[in-house]
């Protein structure tokens, strides 16, 4: 069995669009999207206020997920990074799990197979 990676994207809603285009074209086999509130190191502020405690502001924000077996986690990444990198506060992250199993319901069929397009 293929290794199987879980890549979350949490960024902003206004590079939907850009970033789904972008898998897409590099083969990624699915995802799912969520409409999410967080904050990162700035507590949902723009800047970064010294000496003083500022309440926690959460920042409305898109989460991407996909599972990836067949199309490398790298090309995922730096794929991301291209198409949302503006260098300014709240870009968003990604975080990068292994998955241990998965199944498609419909044939049952579990493990990388599940994901990858071979029997679809
Ligand atoms: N440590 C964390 N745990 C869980 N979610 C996080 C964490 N850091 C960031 N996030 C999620 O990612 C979103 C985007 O974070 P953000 O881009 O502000 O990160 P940052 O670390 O503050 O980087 P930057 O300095 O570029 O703003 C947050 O709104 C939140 O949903
Ligand atoms: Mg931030």
């Amino acid at each position: 069995m293929r290794k199987i990676t879980k890549i979350e994207i949490i960024t902003r809603a206004s590079k939907l669009e850009e970033l789904k285009e972008a898998l897409n074209k590099i083969g990624v086999q699915g995802m799912t999207v969520s409409q999410v509130y967080g904050c990162g190191l700035q507590k949902g502020h723009t800047e970064v206020y010294r000496g003083k405690q500022y309440s926690v502001n959460l920042v409305p924000k898109v989460k991407i997920e996909t599972i990836v077996c067949a199309v490398p986690v790298e090309l995922v990444l730096e794929t991301a990074r291209k198409a949302l990198q503006t260098g300014h506060i709240g870009d968003g992250k990604i975080f990068v799990y292994d998955v241990e199993n998965a199944m498609r319901i419909r044939t049952g069929t579990m493990g990388d197979k599940a994901i990858t397009d071979d029997e679809a």
